[in-house]
């Protein structure tokens, strides 16, 4: 098979960048990017590429080549996948909020309606690539669903091809990429339909960083290195109150931990606590399969990064509050920073929105800056995480938020900073006046110039 046409569906975080990564390495393939949100849709078209939804240094000038050549951002779902003979799957997979497993199982609603309608439409031999992380065995489930809705008895396969980018470096993980994971049924028809997706990432990854494994090793990888990765940033974080109370330096540590080779030095940065799309709530759902399958130390085991994490963002909270406590000062402070991380404004499960509700929920009048989010989106995650906690009044405790546009603005109201979020700019505010207190939750700052670092 020649392949011409390429469809994803989901054109988030990781569907666009990885399609304008494959665009631009494929020119001679079509790629069609689609999303059942509208308005998503025209904001990857619009003319001004400051409006594209997903902010990703290095994507803009890659749009700049390849959009409207050979990679097109379309609300018609339905034509794309007719016409694609590889249907990319990157919808989001968000941990249950109710029902059977709530609260640690991932929700495949969205992964169940895409696969029905692709069923439902197909008119010819297609392969499917679960992109979005699933947990093990929903190939097999995917399978059962196409069975139920084939119309046109269509030929499909199934294959997994986890994405292991990280929000912020995605376009660079894309290009060099540690490793493509493909997995296939081990068929002679789930081999083709592998082999077709080792001929598209051979053209920029050498072959032996190309991994062929079956597919239910493809899907557990992904929860696997995922919950590896955490892993160390528990594991330091934990040991940052330890530290402290015994005048030993989390920095210093880290870095000498970091040097054995064996261990290595990456993920060992202290922090309010881990956030993100995937970490969270690929660990939950690892916690949640090894307890289906009757696991349930190894459950406790991998639950315990996760417990760690939510001490973490609870200590960040009570270390701000019991300073205002004790200087018996107003209770107002400014947060710099909201999304998960540096160069994203993702903001999905960042520390800030944990460490701000319960902040509120002391009394706390909150004042908070990020560069790249804006306040519809601080306040809709603030309304979201209370919907969850149910702490608050629906509206009430709004009032005591305000997002500003700049530094200055928050410091002409409180003098108490607390860095959440690692941004290079916020690295300037030790120039500000001695009057400003900083808490420093990511030691991106000289010691002596803050109130609290770890
Ligand atoms: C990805 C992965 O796919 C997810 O499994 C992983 O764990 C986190 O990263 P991401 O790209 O970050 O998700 O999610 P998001 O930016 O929310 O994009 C998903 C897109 O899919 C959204 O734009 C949403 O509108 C779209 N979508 C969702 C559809 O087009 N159809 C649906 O049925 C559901
Ligand atoms: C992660 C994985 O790295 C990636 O491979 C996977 O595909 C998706 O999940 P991402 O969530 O984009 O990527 O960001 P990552 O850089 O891993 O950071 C996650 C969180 O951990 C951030 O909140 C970050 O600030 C925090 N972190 C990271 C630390 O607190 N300390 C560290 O040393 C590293």
């Amino acid at each position: 098979m020649k392949v011409k046409n390429i469809c994803c569906i989901g054109a988030g975080f990781v569907g666009g960048p990885t399609m304008a990564v494959i665009a631009e390495k494929c020119p001679d393939i079509k790629i069609t990017l689609v999303d059942k949100n509208k308005d998503k849709i025209k904001l990857w078209n619009d003319n001004d590429y400051k409006k594209i939804p997903v902010n990703e240094p290095g994507l803009i000038s890659i749009l700049k080549k390849v959009r409207n050549k050979n990679l097109f951002f379309s609300e018609d779902i339905d034509s794309a996948i007719v016409e694609s003979q590889i249907i990319f799957l990157a919808v989001n997979t968000p941990t249950k909020h109710e029902g059977e497993g709530a609260g640690f199982a991932a929700d495949l609603k969205f992964i169940d309606a895409c696969t029905k309608n692709i069923a439902k439409v197909a008119t010819n031999e297609k392969i499917i690539v679960e992109k979005s992380t699933l947990p093990v065995r929903t190939a097999e489930r995917i399978k059962e669903i196409i069975n139920n809705n084939n119309k046109h008895g269509v030929k499909f396969e199934v294959i997994s091809n986890p994405e292991f980018l990280a929000e912020g470096t995605a376009i660079k993980d894309l290009y060099k990429s540690d490793r493509v994971l493909i997995g296939g049924d081990q068929t002679p028809s789930g081999k083709r339909a592998v082999t077709e997706l080792v001929n598209i990432y051979k053209r920029w990854i050498p072959l032996k960083k190309i991994l062929k494994v079956n597919v239910w090793s493809a899907e557990l990888s992904k929860l696997a290195s995922n919950a590896f990765l955490a892993q160390p940033i528990s594991s330091i974080n934990s040991l940052s109150s330890l530290s402290k109370v015994t005048d030993a330096d989390i920095d210093e540590i880290a870095k000498a931990v970091g040097m054995d080779k064996r261990i290595g030095k990456h993920f060992l940065k202290v922090s309010p606590g881990f956030g993100g799309s995937c970490f969270q709530k690929d660990i939950l759902n690892l916690v949640y399969l090894l307890r289906f399958y009757g696991l349930n130390e190894e459950a406790n085991y991998w639950y315990g990064v996760i417990r760690i994490n939510d001490n973490q963002r609870k200590r960040v909270s009570s270390i701000i509050n019991q300073y205002f406590t004790d200087k018996k000062i107003n209770k107002k402070v400014g947060l710099l920073g909201w999304s998960f991380k540096k160069n994203t404004n993702d903001t999905r499960e960042s520390s800030s929105i944990y460490v701000a509700y319960n902040l509120l929920n002391q009394g706390f009048e909150v004042l908070i800056y990020d560069p790249l989010v804006d306040s519809k989106k601080i306040i809709e995650d603030l309304k979201e995480h209370n919907t969850n906690k149910n702490l608050f009044d629906s509206e009430g405790f709004l009032k005591s938020v305000h997002v500003m546009n700049t530094i200055d603005s928050i410091t002409k109201s409180t003098k108490v900073l607390a860095i959440m979020t690692e941004w290079d700019e916020f690295k300037n505010i030790q120039k500000l006046s001695e009057e400003i207190k900083i808490f420093d939750f990511r030691n991106i700052l000289e010691k002596s110039k803050t109130i609290f670092s770890f």
